[in-house]
Parts: C-alpha cells; structure tokens; sequence
C-alpha cells in the first residue's frame, strides 16, 4: 500500500483547489416519497440519462430549458433553469453538477428536484410543465438581523413586490432590484420563474412566495424562498455578477 504523506496546509490548499473544480455545494434537494422507484438499467433509467443530456445541451445558451424522452410509463420530464445573470458556462457547470448529485443523493427516484446558487434541475415522471410547483419548497436566511425590523421587513416587502411585477412583466421572467433604506444601508433583490409558466402563473407564485417573508425572514438582514417554479433573495449587499 502506498500512503501518500500531506502536510496539513498542503491539504487545506488540495481541499481549496477541489472546491474550485467540482463546484459549489447545492442548496437543498428533494427526492420524491410518493412517485416511486425505477428499476437500475431499465427504460427509466436510461431515458432519465438521455434526458441529462439534453438539458446539458440545451439549458446553457438561454439558461433555460425543458424537455421529455420516451413513452409512459417510462417517459421522464425534465427543467432546467440558471440564474438571470449567470454565464452560459457557468450555467453549464451547474447543471452538469446538478445531474450527477441529484442521481447519488436520490438512487432510482422517479421524481427530484436539485437548486444550487446558479440553478435548479427538475426531473419527473409526470408532466409537470406549466404549472406551479407547490411541492417543493425551502427558506434560507441570513442569521444576521436588523434592529428596525417592523420597517425592515415592510422595505423588503416592498423592494421583492417591485422586484417580482418586473420580472413577470419580462420575457426571462427574471428581474433585480435595488432600494435604499437610509444613509448606510441599501437592498438588493432578485425574482425569478421557470420560463414554462405564463406571466399570470409567474405572478401567482412570486406573490405566494413573498407572502412567506413572515415565516421565513421576519428581521432577517437576508433571504430567500426558493420553489420548483420561483424563488426570490434580498440581502444588504450585491449578489448577482452585473
Ligand atoms: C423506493 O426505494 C426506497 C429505498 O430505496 C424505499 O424506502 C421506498 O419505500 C421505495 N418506494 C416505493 C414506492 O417503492
Ligand atoms: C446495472 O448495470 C451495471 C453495468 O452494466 C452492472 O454493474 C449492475 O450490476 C447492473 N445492476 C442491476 C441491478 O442490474
Ligand atoms: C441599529 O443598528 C444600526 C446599524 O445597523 C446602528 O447604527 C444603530 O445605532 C442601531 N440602533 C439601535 C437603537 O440599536
Ligand atoms: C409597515 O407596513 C404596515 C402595513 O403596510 C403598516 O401598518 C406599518 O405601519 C408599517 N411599519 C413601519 C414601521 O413602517
């Protein structure tokens, strides 16, 4: 056996490098209860493969796409949606990162759904485009919090509100925004939908989503509410590439 010998710094920089090539961790997966399991190498599986492919090939140039492979009972559904402000190479990467961890993190699932900062991948055997997803849904916050809370969060209400009608008014279903809160302080916020739905159904889940800033972000200095179909992030400080 050969062992290789590495000094603690060396290792810190290896682990640094690692992080920088396989990419950033995802944000959260869901693996479906109740759509049940595929067999390994059947029809599923290998439609399921092809349909990867296709949205490697598909998503980066509009950082969007959708697509289905094969006949029911084996036909898979699959989105895949980056960012407004990503690259298409960036966009590329994560979805490539996004198709390998959701088959590890969720083995013969028939149905997952995986977000990572510069997007989302979604895969089901059930035709799912068109419609809000009110399945799959997570918050996420900055722990820090605000002292002004009660007029904090009517800023973040009102700055995501702007934020959301311009991006369900957009062709990407994507907008940001900015807002200053007083001499030392301004937001930023973002919106988006998966470009299946209509402008109509954008709306509905951006302003269902932003009636959970109480649940979720109630004085928090940041935020979001990420769903299969929208999500929005405010924070006091920039976080799109411009
Ligand atoms: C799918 O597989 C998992 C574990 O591999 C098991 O817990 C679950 O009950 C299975 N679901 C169905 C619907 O067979
Ligand atoms: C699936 O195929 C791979 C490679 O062909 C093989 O190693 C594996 O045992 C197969 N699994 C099942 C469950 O048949
Ligand atoms: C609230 O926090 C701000 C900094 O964010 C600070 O300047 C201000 O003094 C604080 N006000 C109170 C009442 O603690
Ligand atoms: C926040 O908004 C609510 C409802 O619009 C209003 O009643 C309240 O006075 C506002 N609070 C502050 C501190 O601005």
């Amino acid at each position: 056996m050969h062992f290789l010998k590495l000094s603690p710094l060396l290792l810190l920089s290896l682990a640094l490098l690692l992080q920088g090539v396989l990419g950033a961790d995802p944000l959260y997966h869901f693996c479906s209860t109740t759509s049940g399991n595929y067999t390994s190498n059947g029809t599923y599986e290998t439609n399921l493969k092809k349909l990867m492919a296709s949205l490697f090939y598909k998503v980066p140039s509009t950082g969007f796409g959708v697509d289905s492979v094969g006949q029911y009972p084996d036909r898979v559904y699959g989105l895949g949606l980056c960012r407004g402000d990503v690259s298409s190479a960036d966009c590329k990467s994560c979805i490539v990162d996004a198709s390998s961890e959701i088959l590890k993190l969720c083995p013969n699932d028939k149905e997952a759904i995986i977000w990572y900062d510069y997007c989302e991948l979604k895969y089901s055997n059930d035709d799912f485009f068109g419609k809000i997803d009110t399945k799959y849904k997570f918050y996420m916050w900055n722990t820090a919090t605000v002292n002004d809370s009660a007029s904090f969060n009517n800023n973040t209400k009102e700055l995501l509100t702007q934020v959301a009608t311009q991006a369900y008014h957009s062709s990407k279903l994507y907008a940001t925004g900015e807002k200053v809160i007083d001499d030392s302080r301004k937001l930023y916020g973002l919106a988006q939908c998966t470009r299946d739905l209509s402008s109509e159904y954008c709306k509905e889940c951006l302003d269902d989503a932003i009636s959970d800033l109480p649940s979720c972000c109630d004085g928090k200095e940041g935020g979001r509410v990420v769903g299969g179909s929208c999500n929005f992030r405010y924070e006091l400080y920039s976080f799109v590439n411009s």
